[in-house]
């Protein structure tokens, strides 16, 4: 029998307390977690955590050889006072394990930092959204091999049987993540047309929701993608309420940036995030005000105010 993992664990929002309570649910690890606010770490505790009030009770209360700390937090400052903190609590041969969608160059200066203090560090991917509580999370790892495989065990607790990887050095694991989620932004601008036309073409009342139902039964373009179009469609059937609006949370932004930095075409996923931008300044937009203006100005082209 596998024998248990002792584990801290810092983050405990959408994706952490799912990750979490995945892992609780095994009786395969003994967690130690913390969360900024006590709510979340309440409910750990009812699984058999063991809660922390901070981060340096969560280090305390981590009594074993060599430390293990997941970080589950929004990427940047956050995550950077965070591993800034723990640098100096843990001691050499600690792991920590940066899970958040941080950006890879920032997180090849934290490998670094780690390294002249002696702490050992991975870069962790996690995708698969809130529905991965069920399902399981699949998980892309970069570090060096001997590290992984001192956290393999924990990974292999709350990801999908063959879905995790250690795919490659420091970063690697941030930057795979970096460009899957680029790719998730093409694919799903490109459902999000399909449908429109679906919506808007020439065949009026087409039923979008039995539509995609049936696309994922065996079509091409069948997926995970196309299942959430069909939970979307059966909440609202033409998505009455929602703003044509999309954020972007950086991932598409970095992906773009490199593609240009690096030569590589980008077509698909640099519209896809171009249009997100296009979404949100939909109101306020001075560009397409201004090709308004514009054609009102040479052709007397009517403009249409605001209501
Ligand atoms: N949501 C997704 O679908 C998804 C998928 C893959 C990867 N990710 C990545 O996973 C990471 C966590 O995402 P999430 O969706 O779980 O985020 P979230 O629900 O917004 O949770 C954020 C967590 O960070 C904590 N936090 C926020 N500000 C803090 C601060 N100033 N100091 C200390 N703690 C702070 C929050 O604590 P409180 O509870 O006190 O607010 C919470 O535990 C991110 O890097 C995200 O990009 C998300």
């Amino acid at each position: 029998m596998e024998s248990r993992i002792k584990v801290g664990f810092i983050g405990l929002g959408r994706m952490g307390l799912n990750m979490v309570s995945r892992i609780m649910e095994t009786g395969m690890a003994d967690l130690v977690v913390y969360n900024r606010s006590p709510e979340p770490v309440k409910i750990v505790e009812e699984m058999g955590a063991t809660g922390a009030s901070s981060i340096e009770d969560l280090v305390e209360k981590l009594d074993c050889k060599q430390r293990k700390i997941w970080l589950m937090l929004p990427a940047g400052e956050i995550t950077s006072k965070v591993f800034n903190s723990l640098l100096k609590l843990l001691n050499k041969g600690d792991i920590i394990i940066d899970g958040g969608n941080s950006n890879f160059h920032e997180t090849l200066k934290r490998h670094e930092q780690a390294r002249i203090a002696g702490i050992k560090m991975l870069d962790a991917g996690v995708s698969g959204g809130v529905v991965a509580a069920k399902r399981g999370y699949p998980v892309m790892v970069g570090g060096d091999e001997e590290t992984y495989n001192e956290i393999e065990k924990l990974i292999k607790l709350f990801s999908l049987d063959g879905g995790y990887k250690l795919v490659g050095g420091p970063g690697a694991g941030h930057y795979v993540k970096m460009v899957h989620n680029a790719i998730e932004y093409g694919m799903m601008q490109a459902i999000g047309e399909g449908f429109e036309l679906l919506a808007d073409g020439s065949y009026k009342n087409l039923d979008l929701k039995e539509i995609a139902d049936l696309w994922n039964h065996g079509t091409i373009i069948s997926g995970f993608l196309m299942e959430m179009v069909g939970n979307a469609f059966a909440k609202r059937p033409m998505l009455e309420g929602i703003e044509p609006w999309a954020a972007d949370s950086g991932e598409g932004r970095w992906a773009s940036i490199e593609a240009v930095e690096n030569g590589v075409p980008f077509l698909v996923n640099t519209l896809a995030l171009q249009n997100r931008f296009s979404s949100q300044k939909k109101e306020n937009g001075l560009g397409l005000k201004l090709v308004s203006a514009m054609r009102n100005e040479f052709g007397a082209h009517p403009i249409r105010e605001k209501t």
